[in-house]
């Protein structure tokens, strides 16, 4: 297994570049589903979630070609034909989004089989909210032998009002009421940045969407989508985890090629815990070394604190004057990252949903466990100011969501390289 060797203390400078949204990139792939012409998607990140979608549909007769070269962030979907519209066990278990498909596949062909999602690292999470949804419209759901089946001759528009914000839950049924049958009210929806990057993708497929972005959606069903081209947006939890990297190694980094309006409630989280925060230009953040001082936080839905970023900053808060209350209120297993920041000598401790950070802590290297993505990032940011070399095991939970990220921290200063080499992308 892929390991990552960082020593610790260089102060991180110049520039980062970010890479597409993953999971922007996930629910497009899947969007593909809704129409036999070829859907052109850019700005893809090379990163094994996106590989595993392009398993996920190349298993249900769907020809995916993903760019190399020059074009590695492009990918080519038809799904003229769908010959098994089933979403394998074996690839669902590795992925829980991609129960992404289920409302595409039941809204283009009548019917969808796909795994339910086990257990996850982080939580529970339920797929209910989706099933509950698709049978509003009309759906017949029964659940047999550890899958989900789905049927309706065409989905029917419905008013939906979400129990709980959930972001796949929104897309997932978006995308069953583009092609459904009359108008669909969603309420109580994700605002998540993501949910609007889709929506952008099937508006120019031909879909009828008002309100993506907001908490109520409207859309119109028709008979049928097209092709289109789309650009993914850049990744928000990239930025913000490289924004944090700055902050913690008291560095000066610019991160290039994201969106600051999507990075609002963390940048004035690292202000308010001393850390200078600029906005050079349309597509790109400074950070600057300050003294970092405790300041608490609370994971909420968007535009709260993400919860994708509560592990890095929980990495950022050990090394703060003062005590840090962390509440993840997203999650309910979200903390795994902390024994492993305990082995590194910091001094953390968890009550229930609250962590309460002691800082500043002087980190020591250690040999630790990635478990879950963004656990895997805080432990980079612990190891990059930790004093020696840390050997951090099992980092393909890192390579999921964060493309060559040894190659974009080395290229800032940073002494990391990867042990073993089993996800390399295509090359020419
Ligand atoms: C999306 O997951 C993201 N994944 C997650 O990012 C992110 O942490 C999460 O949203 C919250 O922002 C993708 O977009 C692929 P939810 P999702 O449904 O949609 C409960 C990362 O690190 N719930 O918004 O699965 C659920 O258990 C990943 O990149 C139900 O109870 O999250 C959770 O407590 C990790 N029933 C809450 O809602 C449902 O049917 C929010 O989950 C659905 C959700």
């Amino acid at each position: 297994m892929d390991k990552f060797v960082i020593r610790g203390g260089n102060p991180l400078s110049g520039t980062v570049r970010v890479s597409g949204a993953k999971n922007s990139a996930l629910p497009c792939m899947a969007a593909a589903i809704l129409t036999e012409d070829e859907v052109i998607l850019e700005n893809v990140p090379q990163v094994r979630d996106i590989e595993t979608e392009r398993r996920l549909l190349v298993a249900m007769g769907a020809e995916v070609e993903l760019g190399y070269g020059r074009a590695q962030h492009r990918t080519t979907i038809s799904c003229r034909t769908l010959s098994d519209p089933e979403a394998k066990y074996e690839i669902v278990k590795t992925m829980r989004a991609s129960s992404l498909v289920l409302g595409p596949l039941v809204a283009r062909a009548g019917m969808a089989r796909v795994a339910m999602p086990g257990g996850c690292a982080i939580g529970g999470r339920p797929i209910d909210l989706h099933i509950k949804g698709l049978e509003k419209m009309g759906a017949i759901i029964v659940q047999e032998h550890g899958y989900l089946e789905a049927r309706a001759d065409r989905l029917r528009g419905a008013h939906l009002v979400f129990d709980k914000i959930t972001v796949t839950g929104t897309e997932d049924l978006l995308m069953a009421a583009v092609l459904a049958e009359g108008e669909t009210l969603m309420e109580n929806c994700a605002r998540e940045p993501e949910v609007g990057d889709l929506a952008a993708l099937l508006t120019a497929m031909g879909a009828r969407i008002e309100g993506a972005g907001t908490s109520t959606i409207r859309v119109q069903g028709v008979p049928r989508l097209h092709g289109a081209r789309h650009r993914i947006h850049p990744d928000r939890i990239e930025a913000g985890t490289f924004l944090v990297a700055g902050a913690i190694t008291g560095g000066d980094l610019t991160v290039a090629n994201c969106n600051p309006a999507h990075l609002g409630a963390l940048i004035a989280k690292l202000e308010e815990a001393g850390a200078r925060v600029d906005i050079p230009g349309p597509d790109t953040v400074r950070v600057r070394a300050g003294r970092l001082c405790a300041a608490d936080i609370s994971t909420k839905e968007y535009p709260g604190f993400p919860t994708d970023m509560q592990a890095q900053y929980m990495a950022l808060a050990t090394q703060a004057e003062g005590v840090s209350v962390i509440k993840e209120n997203i999650f309910e297993n979200r903390f795994m990252h902390v024994q492993e920041l305990v082995r590194m000598g910091a001094n953390i401790k968890v009550d229930g949903p609250s962590a309460s950070v002691h800082g500043p802590a002087r980190l020591s290297a250690a040999a630790v466990m990635c478990s879950d993505l963004r656990a895997s990032a805080s432990l980079v940011l612990a190891a990059l100011v930790a004093e020696g070399e840390s050997i951090l095991d099992r980092v393909y939970h890192m390579d999921r969501g964060y493309e060559r990220i040894e190659e974009k921290l080395r290229g800032a200063g940073a002494q990391i390289r990867r042990m073993g080499n089993i996800f390399t992308p295509k090359e020419e």
